[in-house]
């Protein structure tokens, strides 16, 4: 990277812009902005040739598509529908043969630091046997597999072996509650849920297996014939006879081959859930070829990965980004990656740094939530800071999950990068598959706080509610105006609120709704993104429906008579939840409000995990509404942020009720 053209400090107007160094552009694959200019004018200009080549470059097919774009169910867009072929071959078979099937293709480091390291050729062989038994207890093309597992190369065996038979993956955070389990095994019909004795974090051994034996003793649960627990500790767990089975006992007699099935490109991969506006989360469904393909080339182009690349994304598999950056892309690229079992700050804060020295890490890929309590960490222990570590491995930084503060883009870029590695800000989200708005390592000139442009083929445009573009330097709503091949299919089990959740008919049906508001620069006409525009909070970099956490509130009855939940601004983790609670008695102060504070964020996340707790919880009498019975929810953001209320009260019912609420406790 060569120096900013403009050092100004002021982060309200971004001014500092970092133009990718001549090196980088030279070798880089998506080398200088005319590269990129060109691939975008291949898109518009034959938007299916376009798409039909990387289709064709990228994947391997069994049966290859004559078919690219099939609109004629629109909004259900089907990609090279007539072709076949498998994902698990494709990340993993394809290397057999070549210069990549010896190579490393994960080095897990566990929680204790202690590494062990698989090639390709062996990783085959445990997706192989490990879909062996699967096959044996029975599953076969089209079931679905819950997976509940720690970060460990059997997470990414178990994904692996599900998408070798064909099988539908669904996994679910090791932070969720048994409650969300449950919810998930339900509306999925599992048959086999696979998971792990215990996970290791922070030097603690958690139990996991109990969870799931909790959910499934919540009923209702029939559709699951099996349990296959992975050993990850020698702690003894519960085994119900004839349902659980251990890794080695399922396993014991099976063969390292296993013939992969081939599905048609439209196959379900996997059914990922992530939270909407309304209560239940969706069960975000993702093609076979479209999904894998993006994952693939968006690892070329993003992340300009190249063979001696050592690449680490931070995301648990529990999440879209692990699903497409740990389990799918990185090995359908044949790229070697480093797996984390633990936590950054264990046993202290300079881990990631000490890793990606350890391990010579040369892409490097995390959440700006991390970045910013590293930062904090750093500044109050200098044992801990990047400076400690050797970090001249790394050629490129990339962030991912929430809006980076060009403060925390700064540090990540001098203090990690030593100012010569891009930070990639890439925009996407569980719908999209793959990266949408990003910027290119050997391309694109950086703009702290901006994901800059969207990728080659990707239509993406800022409108107004009924689907007319804003001019840039004014705020609108993102929409992706084309269907892509990696875009979500459908929600499980639920098309017409896919339709209703992302095809608004104001916007004519087939304009992809993002769900977040954006604006473009006036002068390079660059996106950024200024955060959610419905009830979707974003909590260090995890998805939050404020109405999730309402209704796991209101479902303590023998407490609550209601409650309402909003965002504010965090330090650390971007946004921070604050619920607003009115009891079935009367208003606690002081030491038992505290009390019963604790209690609500306990129940919270017992409902739906630790994730979901609430950081601030208010009592009052009552909530802010209007006299037709309506939360004023733009009243209680900005009690929540402390701001002072200037909003119109006039219509309010019961205008007290404010100065009771601005009390914390
Ligand atoms: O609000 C946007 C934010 O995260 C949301 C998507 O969350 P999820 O589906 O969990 O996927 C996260 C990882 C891909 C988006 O609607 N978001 C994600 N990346 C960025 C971002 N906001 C700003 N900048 C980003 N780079």
């Amino acid at each position: 990277m060569s120096a900013p053209s403009s050092a100004i400090e002021s982060t309200l107007v971004e001014n500092r812009v970092f133009p990718p160094s001549e090196a980088a552009v030279k070798a880089a694959r998506i080398s200088g902005m005319a590269a990129y200019e060109a691939l975008c004018a291949e898109a518009a200009a034959d938007y299916e040739g376009f798409w039909a080549r990387l289709g064709r470059e990228h994947l391997q097919w069994t049966k290859p598509f004559t078919q690219t774009l099939d609109e004629s169910e629109a909004p259900f867009y089907h990609w090279y529908a007539d072709g076949e072929l498998n994902a698990s071959a494709n990340c993993l078979d394809r290397h057999i043969g070549t210069a990549v099937e010896n190579k490393t293709a994960i080095i897990f480091e566990a929680d204790d630091g202690s590494v062990t390291r698989v090639t390709y050729k062996e990783l085959l062989g445990r997706v192989s046997r490990f879909a062996n038994a699967l096959k044996a207890l029975g599953v076969v093309k089209g079931d679905r597999v819950l997976i509940y597992m720690p970060m460990t190369i059997e997470g990414v065996v178990a994904m692996q072996a599900c998408a070798r038979l064909g099988a539908i993956h669904s996994v679910v955070f090791g932070g969720f509650s048994a409650k969300a389990v449950h919810e998930r095994v339900i509306d999925v019909g599992a048959s086999v849920i696979i998971t792990a004795n215990a996970q290791l974090r922070g030097g603690k051994e958690l139990p996991l297996k109990n969870i799931i034996d909790e959910a499934l003793a919540m009923g209702n649960c029939d559709s699951v014939r099996n349990v296959l627990v992975y050993e990850r500790t020698k702690t003894a767990c519960n085994m119900v006879a004839g349902r659980d089975l251990t890794f080695s006992q399922a396993m014991e007699a099976q063969s390292d081959r296993c013939e992969p099935v081939a599905v048609g490109a439209e196959h379900p991969l996997f059914i990922l859930y992530t939270s909407g506006s309304t209560g239940k989360p969706k069960g975000v469904q993702h093609s076979t070829a479209g999904y894998l393909m993006w994952a693939k080339v968006t690892m070329e182009w993003t992340f300009d990965i190249q063979p001696s690349d050592v690449f680490w994304c931070t995301a648990d598999i529990g999440w879209i980004t692990g699903h497409t950056y740990v389990t799918y892309g990185p090995l359908a690229a044949g790229a070697t990656q480093i797996i984390f079992e633990g936590i950054p700050t264990y046993p202290n804060a300079g881990r990631f740094w000490q890793m990606i020295e350890r391990h010579k890490c040369t892409v490097f890929y995390t959440a700006p939530t991390a970045i910013r309590s590293l930062i904090k960490a750093a500044e109050a222990d200098p044992a801990v800071h990047p400076a400690r570590s050797d970090l001249s491995s790394l050629r490129i930084l990339g962030s991912v999950g929430e809006p980076i503060n060009p403060e925390a883009w700064m540090w990540y870029y001098k203090n990690v990068g030593g100012e010569r590695c891009p930070v990639i800000d890439t925009f996407w989200q569980t719908e999209n598959g793959g990266h949408v708005i990003t910027p290119l390592p050997g391309a694109t000139p950086l703009v702290p706080g901006s994901c800059t442009l969207p990728l080659p083929g990707i239509m993406a445009a800022i409108v107004d509610e009924t689907g007319n573009d804003i001019p840039n330097g004014s705020g609108g709503m993102l929409v992706i105006k084309r269907p892509w091949p990696s875009m979500i299919r459908t929600i499980w089990g639920d098309p017409e609120r896919f339709k209703k959740s992302y095809f608004p008919d104001e916007m004519g049906g087939k304009t992809y709704l993002a769900g977040d508001g954006a604006v473009r620069s006036a002068d390079r006409g660059y996106f950024r993104i200024t955060g959610r525009i419905d009830d979707v909070l974003n909590v260090s970099g995890h998805r939050m429906g404020t109405m999730e956490i309402e209704s796991a509130l209101v479902a303590k009855t023998d407490l609550v008579a209601e409650a309402a939940v909003v965002g504010r601004p965090d330090d650390v983790t971007g946004e921070a939840i604050c619920a607003f609670v009115v009891l079935k008695r009367s208003r606690p102060t002081g030491e038992e409000a505290k009390q019963i504070a604790k209690e609500l964020r306990d129940w919270v996340a017992k409902e739906i995990g630790p994730i979901a707790k609430p950081k601030d919880i208010r009592f009052g009498d009552n909530l802010p509404k209007t006299r037709s019975g309506k939360i004023m929810r733009r009243l209680l953001r900005s009690i929540a942020k402390g701001e002072a209320i200037t909003q119109d009260t006039s219509t309010l019912e019961n205008p007290a009720i404010l100065d009771q609420l601005a009390e914390t406790n």
